[in-house]
């Protein structure tokens, strides 16, 4: 089967020639030409369900009414004007709301930025000022951004280090334990080489924070193990080290709640957002107690356009309709949607899909084969590229994560038809994958993670 892109292929040829290479990790010849909700129209007028919300940052969708409404509204007072001289009305009105659901009632400051890269920097920034301490300790897998702060405390792809160097010093990364692990070897395991670093290389006393996100997202939506959170946890306690949760992909209700660091028993230090924090727009922000927010003076961290009045009056519109009865009825019903979706598909093909994973509507299905030469269970690599391009010319827009995870994210607001035309179409592509009907010829346009 086939679709016809010949318009998008067009677009894409002249991208290629005055586009950076390194802006696109693209999966197949997708020119978008409109997005209504959770549907994606390409140039050629072929239209999809998205299961990817712009990578988590349309969590309702393109064009949610609420959100044009108040980007108009906005738009007819000013577009924007830098917060940097004169005080913005969106920026306090949403900082006001940010800082009402910080976990524990903390009373927590926000420091708007651009996007989620320039807000773990922020988080850097603070973190160093604050304690005096310059040491940062991040997870193996993890991914926080491009711009060099948070590049140094990536570790997910030397794609993201080669060529590129020196990067920030003093930023440690260690091994993440997620919740598929044994509780037994998490208990036994999971902060030994953090502590066997404090005493032997890494003093204690010189780290300034711990940044890890409660579920892994580019490494392959694996949430953290409860034990391995709470060891953590303790041992930041223990070291005057703040705990700082990187919610940038999984935040606003994307795992079932505000912040996913709420599915632990742990109130943050710091929290660092982005991507759905504009609701749609461009905005970053990190949020701490306010002693810590107060121990950088100006202009330590602001930006002309940082905290866009569009994106905090936009933002503000999703934060107030995600409060609300409706939304939260809406969501209640499409995770459980969703999970039921899942358990068929991992019954129905249990050699081929053996893991689920993530939370909420933050999910990822692990695709594996039996290895023929050593009949080890390995991830399938081809089959997950060949799965998701079946489903995209089927009209499902979704991608890998790792080498054999399927990202599934749609918007949380998706209407239950779509949610569940989109299972179909993954179960149909799986099929026709294991019936050996897709070809290697769509091998050609993998050019993702
Ligand atoms: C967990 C996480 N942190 C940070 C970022 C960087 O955000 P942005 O691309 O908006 O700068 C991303 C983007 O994928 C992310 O998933």
């Amino acid at each position: 089967m086939s679709l016809t892109t010949t318009k998008s292929e067009a677009w894409i040829n002249r991208d290629k020639k005055v586009i950076a290479p390194c802006q696109h990790l693209s999966y197949y010849p997708l020119t978008v030409q409109k997005v209504e909700g959770e549907i994606i129209y390409d140039q050629d007028n072929n239209r999809f369900i998205d299961f990817l919300s712009s990578a988590s940052s349309l969590n309702l969708g393109s064009g949610f009414p609420m959100i044009t409404e108040a980007l108009i509204n906005q738009m007819k007072l000013y577009v924007q004007y830098t917060p940097a001289y004169i005080y913005n009305t969106p920026n306090i009105a949403y900082a006001e709301r940010l800082t009402s659901v910080y976990p524990g009632g903390i009373q927590a400051k926000v420091c708007f930025g651009n996007c989620g890269s320039d807000a773990n920097d922020a988080a850097i920034k603070f973190a160093r000022a604050f304690t005096g301490r310059s040491k940062i300790i991040t997870f193996i897998n993890g991914y926080h951004g491009n711009t060099y702060g948070s590049m140094s405390l990536s570790a997910v792809t030397t794609r993201m280090r080669s060529k590129m160097g020196p990067f920030l010093p003093d930023i440690f990364s260690f091994p993440f334990y997620g919740d598929d692990l044994d509780n037994e070897v998490c208990q036994g395991e999971c902060t030994r080489e953090i502590e066997r670093a404090f005493e032997t290389y890494l003093p204690a006393e010189e780290v300034a924070a711990v940044i890890i996100e409660p579920v892994q997202g580019d490494a392959g939506l694996i949430p953290a193990h409860g034990i391995f959170m709470n060891k953590l946890h303790a041992l930041c306690k223990k070291n005057g080290i703040l705990f700082i949760s990187e919610e940038v992909q999984q935040a606003f209700f994307r795992t079932g709640k505000w912040f996913a660091i709420e599915h632990y028993d742990i109130v943050p230090d710091g929290i660092i957002l982005g991507k759905s924090v504009g609701g749609s727009l461009p905005l970053g922000a990190f949020m701490a107690r306010g002693e810590i927010m107060d121990s950088l003076p100006a202009p330590a961290h602001l930006f002309t356009l940082g905290g866009h009045a569009l994106a905090c009056a936009t933002g503000c519109a999703a934060f107030d309709y995600m409060q609300g009865a409706d939304f939260q009825d809406i969501l209640a019903k499409n995770e459980n949607a969703m999970e039921d979706y899942l358990n068929e598909i991992m019954k129905k093909f249990p050699e081929f899909v053996t893991q689920k994973r993530g939370k909420g509507m933050s999910r990822g299905l692990v695709l594996t084969k039996q290895d023929q030469r050593t009949g080890e269970i390995v991830p399938d690599e081809i089959g997950t590229y060949k799965v998701l391009y079946r489903a995209y010319e089927k009209g499902l827009v979704m991608i890998s994560l790792g080498k054999n995870v399927l990202r599934i994210q749609p918007p949380l607001n998706i209407k239950p038809e779509n949610l569940k035309r989109g299972f179909e179409i993954i179960d149909e592509a799986i099929e026709e994958y294991l019936d050996e009907k897709i070809s290697d010829e769509v091998l050609k346009y993998r050019e993702g993670w």
